[in-house]
C-alpha cells in the first residue's frame, strides 16, 4: 500500500457535472472517475426464439465525475439503479452505451489483461458483509487473496502487509485465523473494507455498505471510512438510501430517479436548497427527532413506475406534485441552476429552455400523429 498518499481533506469542490456532458477530456488529474452517459438495460426475452422484447432500463445516461479524494452520495428509491451504475462504471457488468474513464483511461475500451492490472485501483463493497465473505476462509486469507494474485507487496513482506491492514481497519491481528462466522456485523463489514484497502486502491464504491447494521455500528463503520479516505487518499461513489448518512459523509450528492440523474450539487447546496420536487419528497421523508417539530410532508403518491416501460417526457410526472402539462410531453433539460447546482426540471426552465421544450413537444407529437396515421 502506498503509505506515503497525502491526507486529502475539504468539501469545498463540487464533485458531480451534468448530463449533457462536454467532450470528456482524456486526462484530468482532478478526478478519478468521469462518467459521460452511461447506460445500461438488461433486455426482456422472450420465451420462444429468445428475441428482445423490451429492455430493463436500470441506468438510463448518467454523467458525473468524482474529485479526488472525495465522495460522491448517491441517492434515490429503492430500483432506481444505484447499484446498476455503481457496479458498470467498474466494468462489474458490460455497459449498454456511454464512457467511463479511470484515471484517464477509458475502462470499457481496455482488453481482459489491461482490466485485471487496473482491477484493484477500482474496488467495491457490499451492502450484506456475510454474504460477500466465503465462510470456510479464515480473514488473512480473505484479505490476502486477491494481494497475492496481483503482487501488491514482495512475498516476505505479505504476513506484515496483512496485519497492517487489519489494524488499518480496526481489525485484531491475532484475529487472522478465524472464520467470518466468528465475527460480528460490524466486524464482518470491517473485513470487506480491509479486503478493498488491501489492493490499494483509489476508488472504492460502497454499496449500502452500512444499511445492514445496528445505528451505533453504522457510525463507526462510516468514521472509519472517512479516516481511511483521509490517510490513503480515497474516492468514493456512496451508494446509500440513507440521507443523514449521506450528508454526513458527502462532498457531492447526486438524485437518482428511474434510470436517470435528477439533480445533483455539492452537498450543502443540495441539502440547504433542493431544486427538484423528488429531490424535495425525499427530504420531506426524513425523521425528525423532535416531535413538536411540525413537518410539512410531501408524500409521494404511487410506486416507482417500471423502468422497462418509463413513462414519457419527464419520467416523474406520473407522481410529481408539481406537475403541469408540458411534464407528460418533453423531458426536461439537465441545466445548472446554481454555480455547480443541476437539476433537470421544467419549473426552473428559463425562456431559452422553456421555447426548447416547447419545440421538442409539438416534434414529438408530430412523428406521433405521423406514426399513428402510416399504422392506420
Ligand atoms: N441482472 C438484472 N437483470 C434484469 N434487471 C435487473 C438486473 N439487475 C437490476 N435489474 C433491475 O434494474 C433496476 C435497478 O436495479 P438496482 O439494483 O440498480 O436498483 P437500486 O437503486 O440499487 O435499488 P436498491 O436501493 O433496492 O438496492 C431494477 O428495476 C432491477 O429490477
Ligand atoms: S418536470 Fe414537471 S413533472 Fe418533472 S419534476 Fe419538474 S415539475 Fe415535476
Ligand atoms: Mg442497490
Amino acid at each position: 500500500m502506498d503509505t506515503s498518499k497525502k491526507p486529502v481533506a475539504g468539501r469545498d469542490a463540487l464533485g458531480a457535472v451534468g448530463a449533457a456532458p462536454p467532450p470528456i477530456p482524456n486526462q484530468d488529474s482532478e478526478c478519478v472517475i468521469r462518467v459521460n452517459n452511461l447506460v445500461k438495460w438488461f433486455p426482456i426475452r422472450s420465451s420462444f426464439l429468445q428475441r428482445t422484447v423490451a429492455n430493463v432500463r436500470a441506468v438510463d445516461g448518467i454523467s458525473f465525475q468524482i474529485k479526488r479524494g472525495q465522495t460522491m452520495g448517491l441517492v434515490g428509491e429503492s430500483g432506481c439503479g444505484k447499484s446498476t451504475a455503481g457496479r458498470t462504471l467498474l466494468r462489474l457488468m458490460e455497459k449498454t452505451a456511454g464512457e467511463v474513464w479511470f484515471e484517464g483511461q477509458e475502462i470499457f475500451s481496455l482488453s481482459k489483461e489491461e482490466l485485471r492490472k487496473l482491477r484493484p485501483k477500482m474496488q467495491i463493497v457490499f451492502q450484506d458483509p456475510y454474504s460477500s465473505l466465503s465462510p470456510r476462509i479464515p480473514v488473512s486469507e480473505i484479505i490476502g487473496e486477491a494481494v497475492r494474485e496481483h503482487e501488491i507487496v514482495p512475498k516476505a513482506e505479505f504476513d506484515d502487509y496483512i496485519s497492517y491492514v487489519m489494524r488499518a481497519c480496526g481489525l485484531q491481528e491475532y484475529h487472522k485465523d478465524r472464520f467470518p462466522h466468528e465475527f460480528s456485523g460490524g466486524q464482518r463489514q470491517r473485513i470487506c473494507i480491509a479486503r478493498a484497502l488491501a489492493l490499494d486502491p483509489d476508488f472504492i464504491v460502497c454499496d449500502e455498505p452500512v444499511s445492514a447494521l445496528d445505528v451505533s455500528i453504522q457510525a463507526q463503520i462510516i468514521n472509519l471510512l472517512k479516516n481511511l479516505q483521509r490517510d490513503f487518499g480515497l474516492t468514493y461513489l456512496f451508494i446509500s438510501h440513507d440521507l443523514s448518512v449521506v450528508e454526513h459523509i458527502s462532498d457531492s450528492v447526486g438524485v437518482m430517479y428511474l434510470g436517470n440523474m435528477v439533480e445533483q450539487g455539492s452537498t450543502e447546496e443540495i441539502f440547504d436548497h433542493p431544486l427538484h420536487p423528488y429531490t424535495k419528497a425525499l427530504f420531506s421523508a426524513i425523521p425528525v427527532p423532535d416531535p413538536d417539530v411540525k413537518m410539512n410532508r410531501t408524500i409521494l403518491q404511487g410506486s416507482l413506475p417500471s423502468p422497462a416501460n418509463p413513462p414519457k417526457g419527464c419520467k416523474f410526472h406520473t407522481r410529481c406534485p408539481d406537475c403541469m402539462d408540458i411534464c407528460s410531453a418533453a423531458a426536461p433539460e439537465w441545466a445548472e441552476l446554481a454555480p455547480g447546482h443541476f437539476c433537470a426540471c421544467h419549473l426552473h426552465n428559463d425562456a431559452a429552455r422553456t421555447a426548447r421544450t416547447q419545440e421538442n413537444a409539438e416534434r414529438t407529437k408530430a412523428e406521433e400523429h405521423a406514426k399513428e396515421e402510416k399504422a392506420s
